[in-house]
């Protein structure tokens, strides 16, 4: 039997945010094991980095660094800890996490609660002995003055501990972050970026809620700033049809219902950028099938979340094996020949 359908009755008997504590708490509590082994046909490379599945965890499940190898031990590709900012703050006021049982999706309006990068950079400094991939998301503080400075601060600071960097413009629940997604404003951003000549790919993530030209606009200013990857994409201010008696709380939504506005919002960044800049697909992807899916939309690697709230955190080996087991039997012989496929 799986642990987590032992665990899960309890943790969906506390509050969300109480569950999540209690999960990373217990987490720690396990020493880190070496990494499964995965078929070769899973290994990806992007910027340089060799991967040695395309399942990653998502940024905001361990937001303050506590945490990565265990994620590594469970069968996870690489881990994405943050969002991460200068100094440490205490997010919004609670609650402000949500289960939508009914629509297996969660809601938050979390606002960037962290202990701060001092704090991440001296954990995972001391804890990173087993190897793997640690990725790490930065973001600016509320009340900063110049949050371009904080990103470019983030980046210089935390590149030593990370093997890539994200640059977070997209949680709703920062007032004016999205902002930075403007075509003025996140220029201005990405060339003070590579300014800090951090020496580490650079990742940007963007949200789903997307106008037209959007995915043109952003695509340029990451070429021609060299980014390395987008990550489409962070959580949906928009309300699809929900189920659940939260459906109206503010914030981001994620999971299930997330998944049509991800999936969508990453084909028309593959349609834009015609394949020149790797793409991380992420959103309501629950299953190989999600997984194989968004790779032919474009995706050279996927992340998730909120599906491991409802299937337990062994759910990124099964997706893996999954994604190796389709890979033999359609007889190819590594998953990168799948990437962006339905293209063609
Ligand atoms: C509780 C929660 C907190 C999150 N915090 C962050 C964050 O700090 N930074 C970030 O870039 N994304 C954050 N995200 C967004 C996820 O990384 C991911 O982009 C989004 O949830 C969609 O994937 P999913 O449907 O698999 O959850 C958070 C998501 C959730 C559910």
């Amino acid at each position: 039997m799986r642990i987590y359908a032992l665990f899960r009755p309890l943790a969906f008997a506390l509050n969300a945010e109480t569950a999540h504590r209690l999960t990373v708490k217990t987490l720690r509590l396990v020493p880190p094991r070496r990494p499964p082994d995965f078929p070769a046909s899973l290994r990806s490379s992007l910027a340089g980095i060799d991967f040695p599945t395309p399942v990653g965890l998502a940024a905001g499940f361990d937001k303050d660094a506590e945490v990565p190898e265990q994620m590594l031990s469970l069968g996870f590709g690489f881990v994405e800890v943050g969002t991460l900012t200068p100094l440490p703050q205490g997010g919004n006021p609670k609650p402000r996490l949500f289960r939508l049982r009914k629509d297996r999706a969660v809601i938050n309006r979390m606002g960037f609660n962290n202990c701060g990068q001092p704090a991440a950079y001296g954990r995972l400094q001391l804890d990173m002995r087993l190897p793997g991939i640690i990725g790490v998301n930065v973001g600016a503080n509320k009340d900063s003055k110049d949050s371009i400075a904080d990103y470019v601060n983030g980046v210089r600071a935390m590149a030593p501990v990370a093997n890539y960097l994200t640059i977070n413009i997209s949680s709703p629940n920062t007032p004016g972050l999205r902002g930075l997604q403007d075509e003025g404003a996140l220029r201005e951003l990405l060339a003070a970026v590579q300014e800090a000549g951090a020496k580490k790919p650079i990742f940007l993530k963007v949200a789903p809620d997307l106008e037209k030209g959007d995915p043109e606009r952003m695509i340029r200013a990451a070429i021609d700033n060299r980014i390395d990857a987008i990550i489409v994409s962070n959580t949906t201010v928009s309300r699809p049809p929900l189920r659940s008696r939260y459906a109206n709380e503010a914030g981001g939504l994620s999971g299930a219902p997330l998944k049509p506005l991800a999936l969508e919002a990453l084909r028309r960044f593959r349609r834009a950028s015609g394949g020149e800049i790797p793409l991380i697909g992420v959103g309501g992807i629950t299953d190989a099938d999600d997984a194989w899916e968004r790779i032919c939309a474009g995706a050279s690697l996927i992340q998730l979340y909120s599906a491991m709230v409802y299937e337990g955190p062994g759910i990124a080996a099964r997706i893996a094996r999954g994604l190796a087991r389709r890979l033999k039997r359609e007889g190819i012989a590594s998953i990168m020949e799948v990437v962006g496929t339905e293209h063609l």
